[in-house]
Parts: structure tokens; sequence; C-alpha cells
């Protein structure tokens, strides 16, 4: 009796467990086509966009020191996000069912928004402190982190930028992803927001690449343009930026 009464015990907490990791049967890895995989990478990063998004709209009010609840709770974020999504994409945001690689993506994606809203309430609804480093690179590195965790080696995301403009170090691109912006987003002839996507090498393994470009825009040159070296509100110095150049990618990859 015991007995089984501590066995429905751990069969609960295996439950209980297994409910926050991610469900569903995955498809095999590298049984999508890139076609498919394509818009698997189109769809998250679209969502991840979305979220930081959020983060930059409401910068100023995160940066107030004077209102201690700034609203901001992970599911306003992602409220606001799918808006976003559905401005940028033409439709409304729509969860696939989690035994597809898309549908499993975007559940992490929402998850790991989720989680960086969550361990950031403290911060953001600290009173007195204006100015409190969360920033929209801060809140999609974090996102980023959170996100590889939970694809376990499937797919992942992270936010670079041209080598020299790196100021995370953890941001900096790797081989592939600095000879496409080096050779093809700064090409003069490469068209503006346009992702490049190859089959490549992801950290030893072969994978599906996609690189959507950034460019600087008038918010950014506070912190990122003129004059090189200043220091900008966060304590960092400036990169000299200008406006409408590349300043960043997003890089996505799905291992095969
Ligand atoms: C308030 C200052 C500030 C503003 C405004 C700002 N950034 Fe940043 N940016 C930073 C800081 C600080 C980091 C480092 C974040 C980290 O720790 O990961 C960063 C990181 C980045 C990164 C990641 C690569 C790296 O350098 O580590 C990119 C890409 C980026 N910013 C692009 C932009 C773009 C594009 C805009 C405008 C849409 C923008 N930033 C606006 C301060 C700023």
């Amino acid at each position: 009796m015991v007995c089984r009464k501590i066995v429905t015990l751990f069969i609960f907490a295996g439950t209980v467990l297994a409910g926050m990791s991610l469900p569903g049967i995955v498809p095999p890895a590298g049984a999508l086509t890139f076609e498919e995989n394509r818009e698997v990478a189109l769809e998250i990063t679209r969502l991840f966009r979305s979220a930081r998004a959020v983060i930059s709209k409401h910068q100023k009010h995160i940066n107030d020191p004077n209102e201690s609840d700034k609203g901001l709770s992970p599911e306003k974020v992602i409220e606001e996000a799918k808006v976003n999504y559905k401005t940028v994409s033409g439709k409304e945001f729509r969860l696939e069912a989690g035994t597809t690689l898309k549908g499993l993506g975007q559940l992490a994606m929402l998850n790991a928004i989720r989680e960086v809203m969550t361990n950031a309430q403290p911060l953001i609804n600290e009173r007195g402190r204006g100015f409190k480093g969360f920033l929209p690179a801060v809140f999609a590195r974090l996102v980023a982190d959170s996100f590889n965790r939970l694809m376990k080696r499937r797919a992942y995301i992270k936010l670079t930028a041209p080598r020299r403009y790196i100021r995370n170090r953890s941001n900096r691109p790797d081989k592939w992803e600095h000879n496409v912006i080096e050779n093809s987003f700064k090409n003069a002839e490469y068209i503006k927001d346009k992702p490049f996507m190859e089959e490549a090498r992801h950290r030893g393994r072969a994978a599906f690449r996609l690189m959507i470009p950034e460019y600087y825009n008038k918010t950014c040159l506070g912190c990122h343009g003129e004059p090189r070296g200043e220091r900008d509100i966060t304590g960092g110095k400036k990169e000299g930026g200008k406006l409408g150049e590349l300043g960043g990618a997003i890089s996505f990859a799905i291992y095969n």
C-alpha cells in the first residue's frame, strides 16, 4: 500500500517535471527539407524579434525610477509580442502541435520569454533606480540562452554583430557568421533585410543555418553611434556606428 503510494508519487512528480520540459514527439533530426527548415527558422526568429520589440517600446518605462509596478509581466510581453508578430507577418500567431519542430520551437521561445520576464520582475520594478541595464539586446541574449537550453541541441538562436562592434563576448560571431556578415551583408549589392541561408556546420554538427541582417536606426546611435569611444548611458564605449549601417544579425541553426 505504502509502496504503491510512493510509486504514484513518483509518477506524479515525473509528470510534473515532464510538463516543465517540452512535450511531444519531435521529428527525427534531419527529417525536414531545406524549405521546411527555412519556414521554422523564419517563424522562430520573427517571434524572437517581436518580443524584443516589446522591450524597446517600453524602454523609457522600464528606466522610470518612480513607478514600482511596470505591469510588464511575462504574459503581457507575450501578448504584445503576438501583436507585433501580426504586424510584421500579416497573420495571427498560431501555436503548432508540439510534435513538429516548429511547434516545439514556438513553445521553447514562448517559455524562454516567460522565464526571462519572470526573473526580470524584481529588477524592472525596482523603485528609485532609473537605468537598469535591461535593454533589448540583453533581453535577447537571455532569451536566446534559455531557448538554446530548452531546445536541447535541436536548434540554436543568437544575436550577433560585426566583430569590431561586439560588446558582449558571448555574442561574437563564429567563422560562418563572420563570413556572412563581411562577404554578404556588407556587400553593397546585397538586398537589404534579406535573410541568408545555407547548409553549413554549427558547433561541429551539420546544420541548416540562417542569418537576418539588422541595421542601426536613430534610437541605436545614442549607444552605438558617434563619437567612437565615448561612454554611453550603460557605461560602454560607443562603436561609432552610422545611421543605416549594419549593426547586427540574428543567427539561427537547425541541426540535421
Ligand atoms: C542604451 C544603450 C543601447 C541602445 C539604445 C542600443 N544598444 Fe545595442 N547594445 C547595448 C549594450 C550594452 C549591449 C551589450 C548587451 C549584452 O550584454 O549582451 C548591446 C548589444 C547589442 C548587440 C549584440 C552584439 C554585441 O555587441 O554584444 C547588437 C546586435 C545591438 N546591440 C544592436 C543594437 C541596435 C540595432 C540597436 C537599435 C535598434 C541598439 N543596439 C540599441 C546598448 C545599446
